[in-house]
C-alpha cells in the first residue's frame, strides 16, 4: 500500500518528445515513449498529490486522476508548463524537449528533388533553464541522459540551471533510458551528492525521485 505523503502538494510532470514540424506532414523529434514522465505522474498521483501531466505525442493513455495536456511542440510545452506553474510545490521535467526547431515551417509539401537540401534549425527556449530563475521556493527536478561522467555532468547542470535534484540515465547501460520499461539512473544533488540506484521499473524509479524530493523539503524545513 503505497503512503499518502504528497498529500495537499501540487505536482507538475512533463514527459514525452516533442514534435517540431517542418511542413504539414514532416516534423523532428525524438525517442521517448513518454513512459518514464507518466511512472512520475503516476506516483505522484497514487501518494496524495494533485497531478498536473503535460505531454507530448505519445502512445500512452492519459492516467485517471491527474489533469492532463496534450502539446505538441517545445514552444506549446512552454506555454503550458509557465501556465501551470505557479500552482506547482514540485516540478519534474521528464520530457525530452526538442533542442532545436525547424527556422521555417513550409506550407507546402517540400517537393522531392535530386540536390542536396539543409534545413535551417533555430534553439528552442530552455524551459527547466527559464523556471530555475522563477522557481522561489518550489523543489525543481530535471533529468539528464548521460554516457560518461553521469555525476559530474549531471551536478554542473543542477547548478547551471538552478535544479534541486537531476535524475542522470545513464544511457549506455541496457534498460536504460529511453522507451525502454526499466531505468538505471543516479540521483544527484547541488552539492555533489549522489545515489546510485540498481536497474528498475520506472515506476519503482519514479517513487524513490519522490522520496529525494520529500527529503529535500524536510531539510528545508529543519533549517
Ligand atoms: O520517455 P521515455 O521513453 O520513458 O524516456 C525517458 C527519458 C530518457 C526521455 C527521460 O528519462 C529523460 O532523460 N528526459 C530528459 C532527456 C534529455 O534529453 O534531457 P536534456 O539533457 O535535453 O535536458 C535536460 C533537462 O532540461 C530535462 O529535464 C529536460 O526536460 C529539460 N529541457 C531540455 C531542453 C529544453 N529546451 N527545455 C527543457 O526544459
Amino acid at each position: 500500500l503505497v503512503q499518502k505523503d504528497m498529500a495537499g502538494l501540487g505536482v507538475l510532470v512533463t514527459a514525452g518528445p516533442t514534435r517540431e514540424a517542418l511542413d504539414p506532414v514532416r516534423y523532428l523529434t525524438n525517442r521517448s515513449s513518454g513512459k518514464m514522465g507518466y511512472a512520475v505522474a503516476r506516483a505522484a498521483r497514487d501518494r496524495g498529490a494533485r497531478v498536473t501531466l503535460i505531454s507530448g505525442p505519445t502512445a500512452l493513455p492519459p492516467p485517471p486522476g491527474i489533469s492532463f495536456k496534450a502539446v505538441e511542440t517545445a514552444l506549446e510545452m512552454r506555454e503550458a508548463v509557465l501556465e501551470a506553474f505557479g500552482a506547482a510545490d514540485v516540478v519534474v521535467m521528464a520530457a525530452a524537449v526538442s533542442d532545436y526547431r525547424p527556422a521555417t515551417v513550409s506550407r507546402e509539401k517540400i517537393k522531392k528533388g535530386t540536390v542536396p537540401v539543409t534545413l535551417d534549425l533555430v534553439p528552442n527556449p530552455d524551459i527547466i533553464e527559464e523556471l530555475g530563475r522563477i522557481k522561489g521556493n518550489r523543489l525543481l527536478v530535471g533529468f539528464a541522459a548521460e554516457t560518461g561522467d553521469l555525476v559530474a555532468h549531471a551536478q554542473a547542470k543542477a547548478l547551471k540551471k538552478n535544479l534541486d535534484l537531476v535524475v542522470a540515465n545513464d544511457v549506455r547501460q541496457e534498460g536504460a533510458g529511453f522507451a525502454v520499461d526499466t531505468n538505471v539512473v543516479s540521483l544527484v544533488f547541488r552539492d555533489g551528492q549522489f545515489l546510485e540506484l540498481p536497474k528498475m521499473e520506472k515506476y519503482a524509479v519514479a517513487h524513490r525521485i519522490l522520496d529525494a524530493v520529500l527529503e529535500l523539503r524536510e531539510d528545508r524545513v529543519e533549517r
